[in-house]
């Protein structure tokens, strides 16, 4: 049970990477010195996850994992409502860096049966994101269409992920399927620069301050808002991995 736990943790939490490396960077004896005991696996898989994270940053064509320092993300878009401001903004040729300087704190597995959950608390020491956005803002009569580049670079990121999943057969082999992700954000500071709110900088200064004033508000709203959006890309992210991943090929047999 402990090695599912443990092949499952690697796929689900650090997503396209660390599923398929499995195959190619861990060696029996690796796992081998998993604990047997299925309540010691989170240790056990916090620490390859720390290995395999800032490895395989660049990704590897050959295991199907895309790069993920930058994590590009080509385009999304959300609409929201905050208080008397409604609008909808999208944004495009979004790079973000940090995820190879991730570190696991803590691997929680739960099997059941078929069922898989998984928590993980880890944190980056700071994120940025670079971008193009446009927006189209209401705020009672008044109507903005801003729109111009980005620049946020988060501080002390804590992210507390939530994965749930289901084991299913194929072709003979085991495979593993998420079907949620719940991501909790902490963010002790964030700086945020953008430029194209106002045709005068003055005031793009201006309504960047109010930004840097007000994000933990803003940010606590627009982050369940938009879950929407970025739930099936992280889900789809992980899937795509795992759909490569048998899962049996790493499960000792236990008979
Ligand atoms: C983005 O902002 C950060 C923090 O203010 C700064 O250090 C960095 O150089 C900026 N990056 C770009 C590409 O402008």
């Amino acid at each position: 049970m402990q090695y599912i736990a443990l092949v499952t943790i690697c796929l689900l939490t650090s997503a396209p990477y660390a599923a398929p490396v499995a195959s190619k960077y861990l060696s029996d004896e690796d796992l081998a010195k998993c604990p047997k005991d299925a309540g010691q696996a989170g240790e056990c898989i916090k620490i390859i996850m720390n290995e395999l994270i800032p490895r395989m940053r660049l990704g590897d064509p050959e295991l199907n994992i895309d790069p993920y320092d930058p994590l590009v993300i080509n385009r999304l878009s959300f609409q929201y409502t905050v208080g008397p401001i409604s609008g909808k903004v999208s944004v495009r040729h979004v790079k973000i860096y940090g995820f190879g300087e991730h570190k696991v704190d803590k691997v929680n597995v739960k099997v059941n049966g078929d069922k898989v959950k998984v928590r993980v608390v880890s944190n980056m020491p700071t994120m940025n994101l670079l971008g193009e956005y446009k927006s189209e803002l209401n705020v009672n009569s008044l109507q903005l269409k801003p729109k111009g580049i980005f620049n946020l670079t988060l501080f002390d990121v804590e992210l507390r992920v939530i994965t749930s999943g289901d084991i299913y057969t194929k072709d003979d082999h085991q495979y593993l399927l998420v079907n949620d992700i719940e991501v909790k954000p902490k963010i002790r500071d964030l700086i945020a620069k953008a430029d194209g709110f106002f045709a005068d900088p003055e005031l793009d200064e201006i309504a960047v301050n109010i930004a840097n004033t007000y994000w933990r508000d803003i940010y606590g709203i627009i982050l369940p808002e938009t879950r929407q959006s970025w739930a099936p890309i992280l889900l789809r992210l992980i899937n795509q991995a795992m759909l490569h991943v048998p899962i049996d090929h790493f499960i000792q047999p236990s008979q």
